[in-house]
């Protein structure tokens, strides 16, 4: 019998054209600080509604780049999601303040309202500086909400997951993640398991002139070229090295978070397919959800929640492995001996070793209850719907339950 290829659990797709854009990079003169940055910048701006988009080298140099610009340092504390990948945290430790971590709803792995007014209490003296939200899996959290219990305070959308998705904004209208409506600003991942890919790379948007321009300089070293002096610098100065044609200075230490043309080349390229993928990502998620819910009382895809529009980035299966009678590194291999690919996202954060030295063990059920029965099946732009039924069929096997993929629809 001939092997089934191994179904990875995600990875890009790269075309002809992606191909070409890139290389038509590599020909010309600009590798780095050229035209292509720009461009990838207008474009992902206009994607997704916004005014501004920085790229950066990195979805955690853009999360790192987006609490120093906001001043946040020792002494401060950023709210966020133990449900997330490491990144959203360690960039507020990168900046030398403190995590305070909330709990998550168990169905959606989303923070609510009251998980972050929870999460707020319990920092009681600390100096909350900012709140972190995460849009996991492609789902958004209800950002109505959450202006409302942050108040002025400055709130920041990982939306690493959902690039795609729409969201309520305050009028019930839709609109899209990245907009930055009810944020401050918004971060992006372009790592290959993506929405889009650039290789390694990350996107800020916002809406706040000052604070992009910031984080273009924090990009760069923090250096300031003489296009960037405004006119009360200009009038500060007690020097006329302001003229000089090479004359640059730092004011405030960066960071060399650059994304360069030859990545940007590709994110354009990748861009003009993201509804494409998409449509593509949603239809196979749908598939899942048709089948997961017939597969018994032990199995089910994630609640769906009504503020967004998602764009599915993981097809997530809740298992109650316990009850089932089977650990989940056992369906692991089972399905990767069947060459399906599986991941777990994520482990909590706040159980991490370093985390538990520095905060000690923190109780948050929602997470916990998330995390005993998360498994990410896969679903990536390149599959098909038989795809999803294999899928489905091994897991069904795995698990000891009948399924049959032509009576799982509902009439
Ligand atoms: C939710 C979330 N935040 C941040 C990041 C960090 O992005 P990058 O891998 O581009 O640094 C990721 C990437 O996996 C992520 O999933």
């Amino acid at each position: 019998m001939k092997k089934k290829k191994f179904l990875p659990y995600s990875r890009q797709v790269i075309d002809e054209e992606d191909i070409e854009s890139v290389t038509r990079v590599l020909r010309s003169a600009w590798l780095t600080t050229g035209p292509m940055v720009k461009e990838f910048e207008e474009k992902f701006a206009e994607e997704v509604n916004a005014d501004y988009a920085i790229a950066c080298s990195s979805g955690t140099g853009a999360l790192h780049l987006l609490y120093v610009a906001h001043g946040i340092g020792p002494g401060d504390s950023v709210i966020l999601p133990s449900m997330t990948f490491l990144a959203t945290a360690n960039a507020v430790r990168y900046a030398g303040a403190e995590v305070i971590f909330s709990d998550v709803d168990p169905d959606t792995g989303l923070m609510n309202a009251t998980h972050l007014r929870d999460a707020w209490t319990r920092a009681c003296n600390k100096n909350i500086k900012a709140v972190c939200v995460v849009h996991l899996n492609g789902q958004c959290v209800d950002m109505k909400d959450m202006r409302r219990e942050v108040g002025d305070v400055t709130l920041f959308e990982d939306a690493c997951h959902s690039l795609g998705a729409l969201i309520r904004d305050n009028s019930g209208n839709k609109v899209k993640v990245g907009g930055c409506y009810l944020s401050n600003a918004t971060i992006f991942s372009t790592h290959p398991v993506k929405a889009i890919t650039t290789g390694e790379g990350g996107m800020i948007t916002t809406n706040d002139e000052g604070l992009a321009r910031k984080l273009r300089q924090l990009r760069s070293h923090g250096v300031r070229r003489r296009q960037d002096f405004t006119e009360v610098d200009l009038a500060d100065s007690n020097t006329k090295s302001f003229m000089d044609p090479w004359y640059y200075e730092m004011r405030d230490l960066g960071f060399n978070y650059r994304l360069s043309d030859i990545h940007s080349a590709l994110g354009i390229s990748q861009l003009k397919k993201l509804k494409y993928f998409v449509k593509q990502r949603n239809s196979l998620r749908d598939r899942y959800e048709q089948h997961l819910c017939c597969l018994g009382e032990h199995v089910r895809p994630l609640a769906l929640v009504s503020s967004c529009i998602p764009a599915w980035h993981l097809s997530v299966a809740l298992i109650d492995f316990k009850e089932i009678g089977i650990s989940r590194s056992e369906v692991i291999n089972q399905l990767s001996i069947k060459g399906i690919g599986t991941q777990v996202h994520y482990i909590p954060v706040h159980q991490q070793p370093y985390y538990k030295n520095r905060y000690g063990t923190l109780m948050l059920p929602g997470v916990s209850t998330y995390y005993s029965r998360c498994l990410s099946l896969p679903l990536w732009p390149g599959m098909d719907l038989n795809d999803v039924d294999r899928v489905i069929g091994a897991l069904a096997e795995v698990l000891g339950i009948n399924f049959d993929s032509d009576t799982s629809f509902a009439p």
